[in-house]
Formats: C-alpha cells, structure tokens, sequence
C-alpha cells in the first residue's frame, strides 16, 4: 500500500488486482454455494464474518444496535441478503424487516433500516421491489424509522432510482444511496436534490467497468469531496458514508461537518477507533450494522476495500476476537 503526500491512500498494482479479483469471487454464485455447503470453509469464514456483522439472528442485531445507541451513536440495521429470486422468498424478506421494525418500536430503539431492493424483489420484477418498499415505507413511518435503500451494480441504478422517486413522492422517511465512483452520480445528485430523502454518499463497492466509473484514486477522492459538498451546500439531509479520514478531515476543515442535517456514518467493525473519536467530538456519527447468514458478499467486499483485512480475517480464523464492542 502506499501513502501518498496529501495522506490520501493508494493501493499498488498487485493490490489492485486482488481487489479485483475478490470483488469477482464476490459475484461468483458456484463459489458462493461452495463455500455455504462446506462444513470447514463455512464456520472458518464465519468467524472471520464476526468481526463485520452482529451476528445471524436478529437478536444480535437488537443487542448490539442497543449498546451503540447507549454510547451516543445512531444506527442503521440491516438484515443481509441480496439477489433473492422467488416471489415467495421476496415476500419472506419484507417480511422479516417487518418484524424487524416491530422490534425496534417495541424496545424503543430509533434506527435506520437498510435494505438492498434486489433483497425485496428487484431480481424477480420491479414491480414487487416497489410493492414490498411501500409496505416497508409505511411500517417505518408508522413506526417513527427511516428506510435507506442500499446501491447496488450498474446494471441495477436506473430502476433503484426509478423505485426510490415513486416511493419517496409519498414517504419522506426513505433515502437512498449514491455511489461517487459512478460517473453518471454528478446528474443523479442534481436531479435527487427535488426529493425530500437523505442521500448517503459511498465511493461505491461493486467491481465496474471503466467506461461507466472509476477506481480508488485521487480522483474518485476530489469528485466525493464534490459531492458532499454540493449536497451539504444545498442543505440537503446528507450521510458522508466513508472510512476515509482525509476526507473526513477535509469536510471537518471546510465547516461542512456542523450542519444539523449532515451525518458521519460507517459500518460496524471498520475504523471503530476513529469513529469514537467524532463521536467524542459531538460530530453526529451512524454505525451501520448487519446481521444475518447472508454474510458472504459483504465479507468479501470488507476484504475487497480494504486488501490488509485478509491478515485479520485469516487471525480471527485461527483464534476468534472477542467481537468490536468495547472499541466504540
Ligand atoms: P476507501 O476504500 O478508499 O478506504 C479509505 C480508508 O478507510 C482505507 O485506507 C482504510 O484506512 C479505511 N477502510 C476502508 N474500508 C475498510 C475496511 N473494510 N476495513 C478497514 N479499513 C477500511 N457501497 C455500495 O456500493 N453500495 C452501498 O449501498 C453501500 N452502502 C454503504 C453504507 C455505509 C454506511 C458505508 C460506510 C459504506 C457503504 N458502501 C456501499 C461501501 C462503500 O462503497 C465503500 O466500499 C466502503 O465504504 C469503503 O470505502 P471508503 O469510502 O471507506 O474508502
């Protein structure tokens, strides 16, 4: 890995590829299988999933997401899973977020819900994916929870956005997610500035081909700082989603930070230690924890960004940590 002068981080060619080829092992479904069919990989991974995820069941989620909030951070929960491909299984998903959002209004718990569309029914028809969100929508609403729609690949944007438009003419309690790394987001943003919901700024997860978006550069740095700023300037409810502290730094520097609608928000298990430290500064900080079996692709995307993790994954294969709690 190497450091460049502005503290911007960089990864050398061979890490590069390793990214790219863990985002594509990410994608492959044969290997996928494999590997939740393996009595050895599965519980070795599963322990490396610790460190990421709350755990399987959404009492882990609960607990967890209850001692975060006792330390001053808001959260975003999600019950992981993508790409579900019945309309039976579509309908199971809603309606474990169902039972999710009765949980959290049962135990008083104020939180976010993230959720992926192909989850609820994008993979089958869109038209099951809107459905399902407006049952969802309606719920939270009732419930006092906000909805963030995840983004997923390319392929997919123009009808996650399509949905969110729909939904969010009639709820204000739904966001959605952009991806900087896209080079169509710069139009997106300024036509999803006419909605009310928040928009939470990522770099972007998914592996891309290079006529539609760029890697992890200086450049993708410059244009997220573009983003947020254009966001935070139009007032609108904003989520600065990124570890990246040279970011962070720099929105912090140009007064960006303290405005009542802008939020800090990260995922469970990565860079906790900074993550405390906004806090601890009164910066509104979000930590967005998953919980579920299907913690496969969202390992290897932990892994993907970040090539060091494998090390940790590969120690905590060996000799299971005691879990992320305490670093909050
Ligand atoms: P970048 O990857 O450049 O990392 C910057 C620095 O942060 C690294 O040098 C390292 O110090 C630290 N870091 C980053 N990732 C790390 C890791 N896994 N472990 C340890 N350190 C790490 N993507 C998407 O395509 N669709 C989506 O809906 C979402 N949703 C989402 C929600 C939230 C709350 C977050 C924080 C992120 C997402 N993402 C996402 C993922 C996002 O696109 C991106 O892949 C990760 O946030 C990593 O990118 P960074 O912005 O952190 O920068």
């Amino acid at each position: 890995m190497k450091q460049v002068e502005d503290g911007v981080t960089l990864f050398s060619e061979e890490e590069s590829n390793v990214i790219k080829a863990l985002k594509s092992i990410a994608r492959n479904q044969q290997v996928k299988t494999k590997i939740q069919g393996s009595e050895e990989l599965y519980p070795l991974l599963k322990r490396a999933a610790k460190r990421f995820i709350a755990g399987e069941i959404k009492e882990d989620g609960i607990i967890k997401g209850r001692e975060l909030l006792n330390k001053g951070y808001a959260i975003s929960l999600e019950y992981i899973g993508e790409n579900t491909d019945t309309v039976e299984e579509c309908e199971c998903a809603k309606e474990r977020f169902m039972d999710l959002m009765e949980s959290l209004g049962e135990a008083s718990m104020p939180s976010t819900i993230s959720l992926d569309l192909s989850h609820i029914g994008l993979s089958v028809h869109s038209d099951i994916a809107l459905k399902n969100l407006i049952e969802l929508a309606a719920k939270a609403k009732k419930s006092s929870l906000y909805i963030m729609i995840s983004m997923e690949e390319s392929n997919k944007t123009d009808r996650i956005i399509e949905i969110y438009k729909k939904v969010s003419r009639e709820y204000d309690n739904v966001g959605l997610t952009l991806q900087a790394h896209l080079n169509r987001s710069e139009d997106d943003i300024l036509d999803l500035l006419h909605y009310p919901g928040k928009i939470r700024l990522v770099k972007g997860a998914y592996q891309e081909p290079p006529n539609l978006a760029i890697t992890r550069s200086d450049e993708l740095n410059h244009r997220y700082l573009q983003f947020a700023e254009l966001l935070i300037k139009k007032n609108h409810p904003t989520s600065i989603a990124t570890h990246d502290e040279s970011i962070i730094q720099e929105l912090k520097k140009r007064g960006h930070l303290n405005q009542d609608n802008v939020e800090l928000e990260m995922l469970y298990g990565v860079r906790a230690d900074f993550m405390k430290r906004l806090k601890d500064g009164n910066y509104k900080t979000r930590v967005y924890l998953t919980y579920g079996t299907e913690w496969y692709l969202y390992l290897c995307h932990r892994l993907a960004e970040y090539p060091p993790n494998i090390y940790v994954a590969l120690t905590d294969m060996i000799t299971p940590h005691n879990g992320n709690q305490s670093l909050y």
